[in-house]
């Protein structure tokens, strides 16, 4: 049959019918909202790079979690960063009095049904902002010690109490150095969400500026993979499910959409979507001229998420779900 029989615009002629054949947007239970701490207390510092999204003090952050907990969101993914000395080593990361190691049992005594994942990384605590100490002539990030101070990072988190531990840093080895870390301290149900297929992304830029963790000369070409090379990027996936990733990840979203749906069918682990800073802040700005209706373009970017296969959802929508998918 053809036209003028058939005619596909039945399929979508009401909105009953509409709603009734479309897919269902992901449950808020999906979402992760990423989250920034700052230490001290009654802070909620507006991220200029950001708009809609705040430094926390862990007092204000309870606060900011009862409406997001109401709608049903998932979990967080927390940032930590410091005030204090950053050093070549990044130490504050691993210390049991930071930030993140002070909000997890505070978030989990107030919000019980919250999962709490928190980022693995060095570059908020290190003074030259890469993510793991430098080499001796400087000229890279040393690979075989950065895993060792990532395991003390992800201890101490999961000690702390994160049911998720994430390690973003792009290390070879990382996820077994963890793994294996967490097993020496009988941390067996800590879960490992590794930021597996991570690339090097211009999309970064207002998360760096959130986190002041740009690094201070170079870039991080040499550790996240590149956009160009998509098998290489698989690989590093497939790696990290060998080292016993629980959850693989794929990150940023919005430009690699065929990378998410190609690892959604190459593996049985759950996979993570992170949308990240860049992609929340395009959307923004672009809603801040008139160009576009925040609310409907969010939408439209994490539908377009839900159908490339991601399990789940790290966005900084979160917060907003309720808002963005009202019909
Ligand atoms: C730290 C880290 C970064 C992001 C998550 N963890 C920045 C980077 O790799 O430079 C980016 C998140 C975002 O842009 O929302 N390793
Ligand atoms: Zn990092």
């Amino acid at each position: 049959m053809s036209f003028p029989d058939m005619r596909l615009r039945r399929l979508r002629r009401t909105p009953a019918l509409r709603k009734m054949l479309d897919i269902a947007p992901p449950p808020p239970s999906k979402f992760v909202w990423p989250l920034f701490l700052v230490e001290g207390k009654q802070r909620c510092e507006p991220i200029d790079s950001m708009p809609g999204q705040f430094r926390y003090s862990v007092d204000q952050l309870l606060k900011a979690l009862e409406p997001v907990a109401e709608q049903g969101i998932g979990g967080v993914l927390l940032f930590g960063q410091t005030e204090g000395e950053k050093d070549a080593a990044g130490s504050g990361a691993y210390d049991d009095g930071g930030v993140v190691q002070l909000a997890i049992p505070a978030i989990k005594r107030a919000f019980p049904g919250l999962v709490v994942m928190t980022d693995v990384c060095l570059c908020a605590y290190t003074e030259h902002g890469h993510c793991g100490p430098l080499t001796r002539d400087g000229s890279s990030v040393d690979n075989d010690i950065a895993i060792e101070l990532l395991a003390k990072v992800a201890v101490s988190h999961a000690g702390a109490g994160a049911d998720v531990v994430a390690p973003s840093a792009m290390m070879d080895g990382q996820v077994l150095a963890i793994r294996d870390a967490l097993a020496d301290e009988d941390l067996h149900d800590t879960l490992l969400m590794s930021y597996s297929t991570k690339f090097a992304s211009a999309m970064y830029g207002p998360f760096r500026d959130a986190e002041n963790s740009a690094p201070s000369a170079g870039d991080r070409k040499g550790y996240q993979a590149s956009y160009s090379n998509l098998r290489a990027a698989l690989r590093e996936s497939e790696l990290d499910e060998d080292e016993g990733a629980d959850i693989l990840m794929v990150k940023p979203t919005l430009f690699y959409l065929d990378v998410l749906s190609k690892l959604r069918e190459c593996t049985d682990l759950p996979v993570a979507a992170y949308n990240v800073s860049g992609e929340y802040s395009m959307l923004v700005a672009t809603a801040e001229r008139g160009w576009g209706d925040l609310n409907d373009m969010a939408r439209e970017s994490l539908m377009a998420m839900e159908r490339a296969g991601a399990d789940l959802l790290l966005s900084y929508w979160a917060p907003r779900y309720n808002e963005i998918f009202a019909t």
